[in-house]
This record gives structure tokens, C-alpha cells and sequence, in this order.
């Protein structure tokens, strides 16, 4: 499955993708192409890190479809079949969200429906919940508000700012939206029936147990990776979790 990415900023989940690539976690997934509107966006130094190819469009609030048609142009040339968007910071106009309809996904740091919109970990943390989480889902019109396809909890510790719960946070969005993603792959998610809004699932409960096993068991390698990565950034995953 060919992949293109949407994305703006830091690019965290699109390293993450790319390294359940390379440690060939993810499987029958090939990441195609990286579209941002921010030329400063260290997202670009990591696609070419790499080795997947990128392109930057100007962004202009009030023309958004121009970007959107050449991001539309740009992913339909790398033969794009799903769409990632990984901290892309713009809201997408029907025009890119009708033509990549069940075929683009998005990331949020917080159990949707709650906390939707911008800062959601701080806002969950102000809020006072005891869980919060990160939540993969179709993009639909409309902000946040997809059909859920993957979802995680997180815990809320007493000592927490919102600064360790969007870190915490984060650890499970890199190995949940890989997962989104190969779920996708695998064709064992089907978007829901019109009318409805559940997603889906293929498998039969024996079948998805047997999957989830799998894939966790892949995952392991991965996971050995991310506690060397955020050892080595100064915040082990021992304390953090
Ligand atoms: C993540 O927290 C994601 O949930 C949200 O934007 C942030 C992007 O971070 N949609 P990164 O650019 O992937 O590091």
C-alpha cells in the first residue's frame, strides 16, 4: 500500500511509521511521499533521513483548495492509496477530505469524543480526567469527529504536568498509528455502513486475537527501539510510563 504523508511540524509519527518500516514491523507499506505547508518543518529533514521524497506548497488561508490541489496532484503522481496526516496543522476543505474519502487517516492525543480541537493533552489534563489517550481515525468532514479505527488509553498520574501526559501520550500514538496502518493494509478495517459510524472489523474474534498476537509480537522490536530513543532523549520510558 502506498503511502503520503500531510504534515507541518516535528514529525514524531512519521518517524515512528518509518521505523516500523525499516525494522520491518510494518509490513506490504510503502511510504511514498511527504506534503508540507512549512518549508521550516523538521518533518522534511526526516523524510529525506529517510529516503522518501518530499515537497513543500505555500499555504494560503484564504485560497486552502490551491494547496489541497497540488498536495491531491503531488500524492495522485506517487500513486498515494492512503493518506497519513501527521501534525498536519490545517483544516482540510471537502475538496481534499471528499477526494481521499476512506482513504486518509488522522491522528488525536486524546480519547475522542472527548477534548477535541487544539492542545488536547492540556486540555485533558486541566480538565482532571483520569485517562486520556490517543485516538486513530477516518478524516471526515468536520474537526476530530471520524470514525475511530484504533484507540488507546492512557493513564493520568497525580504528579503529571500536561507536558509528561502529552509525552506519555505520545509513546502510544508512535505504536498505535502503525498499527492504524497496517490494519488498514491488511484490509481487515472496512469503513462503516452509511448511516452508521462504526468502523468495520473483518476478522472474526478468534481471528483478531490471533492478529493483534502477531503484530504485538512484531511490535516487540520496535518497542525495544523506542525505549533506547527516549533513554538517550533523557526520559526513560521506565519513569514516563
Ligand atoms: C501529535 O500529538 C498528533 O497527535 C497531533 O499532532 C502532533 C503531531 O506531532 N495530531 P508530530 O509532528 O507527529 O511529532
Amino acid at each position: 500500500m502506498n503511502v503520503g504523508f500531510l504534515a507541518s511540524g516535528r514529525g514524531s509519527n512519521f518517524k515512528a511509521i518509518a521505523d516500523h518500516v525499516r525494522l520491518k514491523v510494518l509490513k506490504d507499506v510503502d511510504l511514498r511521499i511527504v506534503v508540507s505547508n512549512n518549508e521550516k518543518a523538521k518533518v522534511l529533514e526526516l523524510a529525506k533521513d529517510y529516503g522518501v521524497d518530499s515537497v513543500v506548497f505555500p499555504y494560503d488561508k484564504a485560497n486552502r483548495e490551491d494547496f489541497e490541489r497540488k498536495a491531491i496532484d503531488e500524492m495522485e503522481k506517487y500513486g498515494v492509496e492512503l493518506v497519513v496526516l501527521a501534525g498536519f496543522d490545517r483544516i482540510l476543505t471537502p475538496l481534499f477530505i471528499r477526494h481521499y474519502k476512506w482513504r486518509s487517516i488522522n491522528i488525536h492525543p486524546s480519547i475522542l469524543p472527548a477534548f477535541p480541537g487544539l492542545n488536547a493533552q492540556e486540555q485533558a489534563w486541566k480538565y482532571g480526567v483520569r485517562f486520556s489517550g490517543c485516538t486513530i481515525h477516518y478524516v471526515t468532514e468536520g474537526v476530530d469527529v471520524g470514525p475511530i479505527i484504533v484507540q488507546e488509553v492512557v493513564g493520568v498520574k497525580w504528579a503529571d504536568t500536561a507536558e509528561t501526559l502529552a509525552d506519555r501520550i505520545l509513546v502510544y500514538e508512535h505504536r498505535m498509528f502503525p498499527r492504524a496502518v497496517q490494519m488498514i493494509a491488511d484490509k481487515i478495517v472496512e469503513p462503516p455502513e452509511p448511516g452508521d459510524r462504526k468502523v468495520k472489523m473483518v476478522l472474526t474474534g478468534e481471528e483478531w486475537v490471533e492478529w493483534e498476537k502477531e503484530w504485538d509480537k512484531r511490535q516487540e522490536k520496535y518497542v525495544v527501539f523506542q525505549e533506547e530513543e527516549w533513554e538517550k532523549a533523557g526520559k526513560p520510558l521506565k519513569s514516563l510510563l
